[in-house]
């Protein structure tokens, strides 16, 4: 099965072309890195994999299902770039994860006791227990995308889009950050998705590569993403640091790394 498959899309805002004419697919189990400069398209390719853009060009498919036929939403997390969860509201940590089962709840029922026991056991796997009845609001940042995860982590999402959630951690939670994302991926083959700039420490975790600037640049195995040349070319020296980092990091594998799942054609 496919856990997403995008055929020749493209996108514009008001007439500004931002996506053109991009392939990709993305197979159970994989944990694909989403690379690009800033404005390169990525966070506008996630919303509309989600359907929170209109398609305009192109055909997505979720789970095997065209995105019109798609309505298994809590099998999908999603943790915003910029979360529209208002720093400022008046919620516990707890009452912030709980929010994550609404998508589950049909009609107006109030959480019962099993929510409540889910949002505890889930805010102790990410760590995040100890604060549960502080506001929100007076949390660090590091603390608060601990608990916006463990929010899109409720659910057990089969498939997990992350944009950039790390920006707001210091390196060792960003570590443990991707430790746990990382575990998941593993430990219960969930898909993951993951916007990041931070290629060096999530190299050893990740499987895939997709290096955007509003069309597909690259998008293969790490072994290849190690090896090639079309980033190279196309970036200079940016992306060859990344790759020189994964290099010096130990985390480019050896050849005869086989895939099962055909990624997409590339340009
Ligand atoms: N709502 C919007 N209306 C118009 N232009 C937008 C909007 N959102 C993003 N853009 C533009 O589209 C391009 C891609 O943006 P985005 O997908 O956010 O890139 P990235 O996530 O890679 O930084 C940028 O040039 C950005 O300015
Ligand atoms: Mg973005």
């Amino acid at each position: 099965m496919n856990i997403a498959e995008v055929k020749n899309l493209s996108f514009s805002y008001s007439g500004q072309q931002v996506l053109k004419g991009i392939n990709f697919k993305i197979c159970v189990g994989d944990f694909v890195a989403l690379l690009g400069p800033n404005g390169s398209g990525k966070t506008t390719l996630i919303k509309i994999l989600l359907g929170l853009l209109p398609s305009q060009k192109g055909k997505i498919n979720l789970f095997d299902k065209s995105l019109q036929n798609f309505s298994v939403w809590q099998n999908i997390g999603y943790l915003e770039q910029k979360t529209s969860t208002p720093r400022n509201m008046p919620l516990t940590a707890f009452g912030v994860v709980r929010l994550g089962l609404i998508s589950t709840k049909k009609g107006l029922k109030l959480f019962n006791k099993e929510d409540n026991k889910k949002t505890d056991a889930i805010m102790k796997k990410l760590h995040c227990f100890s604060y549960k009845d502080k506001l929100f609001a007076e949390l660090s940042g590091g603390q608060q995308q601990r608990v916006l995860l463990a929010r899109t982590l409720i659910n057990e999402p089969k498939f997990l889009i992350l944009d950039e959630p790390s920006t707001a951690l210091d390196s060792s939670s960003r570590e443990e950050f991707f430790e746990i994302i990382s575990a998941l991926n593993k430990e219960n083959k969930t898909t993951i998705l993951l916007v990041t700039h931070d290629i060096s420490q999530v190299g050893k975790y990740v499987n895939k590569f997709l290096v955007l600037d509003k069309q597909i640049i690259f998008y293969g195995s790490k072994e290849d993403f190690c090896n090639s040349t079309e980033v190279t070319d196309y970036f200079g020296p940016y992306t060859q640091h990344l790759i020189d980092h994964l290099h010096t990091a130990g985390t480019c594998p050896l050849p005869h790394n086989h895939e099962h799942c055909h990624s997409g054609e590339m340009l």
